[in-house]
């Protein structure tokens, strides 16, 4: 049984889908270059009404909100950084506080400053270096902070540089996002591990420094594929777990905690992961109806890790019904408290996301408990998000 008074109930964002004109940064000027791919813009403008965006969490009934301090904005040219900007997510950290919302910061997300991407990104030569560079300036920061997230998704990361790499011989005629499956549905590379590795050292260089310079617990967030092995599967499976998970759940063992990341779920075959199918039950993002998916992540994540506290730190559908989105997040809640009920150690359900925002590329797929008018910028809540918020303070779905 979670400790209820301590339960982290939230929502989750990240800065650059949801800020806006984060010029200095790699996926900024990928948006230019890239045909197929919407560009961000002013996104939501969250960066301006970050008081706003958290005050509706709090008034809804939540008591957590995980965003992202932006390095690209800390940093924008190297070793120069902003103070104006740190004093920028103190007052973000600040806000959450006086609201009554943990905040969960995390130090990556996906993007990093451009200059970063031109000395060759994750693959250059003082990769972990400058990360653990910026990591030492971000935490100055981060008092009263309990939770530090040092990357987002290191899996998916790997396998966008992965990806990356591939298209410097072979440049591609369209934008392939990490995260929408486009129609035929290609399937994403697998990682790399060796750049999993690289990833790894960075995360245990900024853990060092969290550690060393914060109270916080550290830890990261791992994409969660919830691989179902058919008949016949069960080797592919434990080699393709390896790959695309495991690698990285090993690496928090250390942790404090580890973030679950979970959507859908996938089978595998004796072949490999199964083309996902049309279907009138696919989400916005094309992948399947599956809320049971954040039990089978759960488990997995507290066998793999041999027992690291979990947060779950994103769980949401992509879907333009919001009455589905309810449906969906009650029944993956009720699999994530069995699995509580079960002895999984479950400090939080963080949902993603908090708004409708910018999907990595395209605008369409709508996760937000709050919907935004991207010519207004006006915020107009969710059913889910009361819904959400009265789970809360029921402590159980
Ligand atoms: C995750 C990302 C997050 C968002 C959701 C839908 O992979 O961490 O930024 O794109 O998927």
């Amino acid at each position: 049984m979670p400790d209820q008074a301590q339960f982290l109930w939230g929502a989750a964002t990240a800065p650059h889908q949801i800020e806006g004109n984060n010029v200095n940064s790699d996926w900024w000027a990928r948006e230019g270059s890239m045909p197929g791919m919407e560009r961000s813009g002013d996104a939501i403008d969250s960066y301006h009404r970050f008081d706003q965006d958290m005050r509706l969490l709090a008034d809804a009934g939540l008591n957590a909100y995980r965003f992202g301090i932006e390095w690209a904005r800390i940093e924008p040219v190297p070793g120069r950084f902003s103070i104006a900007e740190l004093a920028h997510y103190r007052r973000m950290i600040d806000t959450a506080l006086g609201l009554g919302l943990t905040p969960v910061v995390t130090l990556h997300h996906f993007t990093a400053p451009q200059w970063f991407a031109q000395e060759g990104g994750w693959l250059g030569e003082n990769a972990v270096e400058h990360f653990a560079r910026y990591v030492e300036r971000a935490t100055e920061i981060l008092g009263g902070v309990d939770w530090v997230v040092t990357m987002n998704e290191p899996n998916m990361l790997a396998m966008m540089v992965t990806m990356e790499r591939a298209l410097r011989s072979a440049p591609a005629d369209s934008w392939q996002s990490p995260t929408v499956d486009n129609d035929p549905r290609p399937t994403l590379p697998p990682p790399d591990p060796e750049i999993g590795r690289i990833l790894v050292d960075a995360h245990e260089a900024a853990r060092k420094i969290v550690r060393a310079r914060t109270g916080a617990k550290v830890g990261w967030t791992v994409a969660n594929r919830a691989f179902v092995a058919r008949p016949g599967g069960g080797e592919k499976l434990r080699e393709l777990e390896h790959i695309w998970e495991d690698l990285y759940l090993e690496a928090s063992r250390g942790d404090d905690f580890v973030g679950v990341q979970s959507y859908s779920s996938q089978w595998v075959g004796p072949d490999g992961i199964e083309p996902h199918p049309q279907h009138p039950d696919n989400t916005l993002v094309g992948t399947a109806y599956r809320p049971d998916a954040l039990g089978i992540a759960v488990r997995h994540t507290w066998e793999v890790t041999g027992g690291v506290p979990i947060l779950v730190t994103e769980n949401g559908i992509a879907t333009a019904d919001d009455e589905r989105r309810i449906a969906y997040t009650g029944e993956a809640l009720r699999h994530l408290f069995q699995a509580a009920d079960d002895g999984v150690d479950v400090r939080g359900y963080l949902h993603w996301s908090a708004l409708d925002n910018y999907e990595w590329g395209h605008w369409e797929p709508t996760f937000g408990l709050i919907a935004v008018d991207r010519e207004t910028f006006e915020r107009h809540p969710k059913p889910s998000l009361a819904w959400l918020g009265d789970v809360a303070r029921a402590g159980r779905p």
